[in-house]
């Protein structure tokens, strides 16, 4: 395989990692994976190669450890570019843990671009979200709003992670890199053999709704319906799993085209639509064919009310926009939940 082709692609396991890997394979890119394992299931690796069709190489090694990120380079070959998904990722365990959260995720992004001007690879496409927004004071988000002081120390840090970048831009190192700022990433692949895999009882909205419909939990509680907004319940972005993955794929494509042009490009992803929580709810129980058993509480703390992007700087960068809806997402995210009981992972 070529070295234009070849994509180091850190938490490829994870739930946005297997998706992208899929899609990196669909557009002729040979992604090799990094992951430790820590918050994903080595049994998807196999799941991801019956959707492909052919072996995927994935090297099990913690990408903050700087020694063994080296041997891979040496190992593998020269790489086009890194995709690095690889990061704790829940906003309150962050609260409790901030250390762990600096360490993990911006120690592993700095040790990885000092990897990759060692190894003379350029191109990055970095996991950042949303969160770094906070609460925006107008809506829609564009790139250039403001970034509010960070709700948790998993929000900082991905406010950290994205000023390392544009230091690093600016010292003269080659480095052309997309940040991609998520809003919030829902459904699984259509073939049902890969999707979300939380540990434990879910934080996120999605899975908390598909695994009540599963009968796994009891009942949802609507975290609060007195909000200013059109229905009272917080307003997101929800945009599907696979849109998100292949904007990966053109983040990529982009970077080809730009031949190493030194760098920090911010986008977007989202769908550019609000959903509130109670809309998200009857656009899951009209993909399911079934009413849903929830209940309205009391609001989560450090919720953002209303939040959902404006998409125009990425579909015109990228050339990439949404191809499905949020009905499509909560169908595939309902298969997928159905799928683990009659076809589990072994
Ligand atoms: N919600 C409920 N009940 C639940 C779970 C969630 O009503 O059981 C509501 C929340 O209050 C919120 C909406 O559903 O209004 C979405 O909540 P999620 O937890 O699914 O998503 P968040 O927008 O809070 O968080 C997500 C990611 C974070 C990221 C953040 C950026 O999980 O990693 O978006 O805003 F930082």
């Amino acid at each position: 395989m070529s070295e234009a082709r070849k994509v180091l692609v850190t938490g490829g396991a994870g739930f946005i990692g297997s998706h992208t890997v899929v899609e990196l394979c669909a557009a002729g890119y040979e992604p090799i994976i990094v992951d430790n394992f820590c918050n994903s299931d080595r049994r998807i690796l196999s799941r991801i190669e019956r959707i492909v069709g052919r072996p995927v190489t994935c090297r099990e090694l913690d990408c903050a450890d700087g020694a063994a990120m080296t041997r891979l380079f040496e190992t593998d070959g020269r790489f086009f570019g890194v995709i690095h998904f690889a990061a704790h990722k829940a906003v309150g365990a962050s609260v409790g843990q901030p250390l762990k959260y600096y360490r993990n995720n911006v120690g592993s992004l700095v040790t990885l671009l000092e990897t990759m001007r060692d190894q003379a690879v350029r191109n990055l496409v970095f996991s950042s979200s949303c969160t770094v927004y906070g609460q925006p004071d107008t809506l829609p988000v564009t790139e250039a709003t403001p970034r509010k002081t960070a709700e948790s120390p998993y929000g900082r840090s991905k406010q950290f992670c994205e000023d390392v970048i544009d230091d690093t831009v600016r010292s003269g190192q080659v480095l052309s890199a997309v940040t991609l700022r998520y809003f919030n990433p829902v459904g699984a692949h259509p073939s049902s053999l890969i999707g979300e895999l939380p540990i434990g009882a879910p934080e996120n909205l999605v899975p908390y709704i598909t695994q009540t419909a599963a009968g796994i939990r009891e009942q949802l509680t609507v975290f609060g319906d007195d909000y200013d907004t059109p229905d009272g319940t917080c307003v997101r972005d929800y945009i599907h799993v696979v849109d998100l993955a292949k904007a990966h794929v053109s983040a990529l494509n982009w970077l080809s085209r730009r031949n190493d042009t030194p760098n920090n490009e911010v986008l977007n992803v989202g769908t550019g639509r609000g959903t509130s929580v109670l809309q998200a709810i009857a656009a899951f129980e009209q993909a399911a064919g079934k009413k849903l058993n929830y209940r309205i509480g009391p609001r989560r703390p450090g919720d953002v009310v209303e939040t959902y992007a404006n998409v125009d700087k990425s579909q015109s960068t990228l050339e990439w926009k949404c191809e499905l809806t949020t009905l499509d997402a909560m169908r595939d995210a309902y298969n997928w939940q159905a799928s683990l009981a009659t076809n589990p992972l072994s």
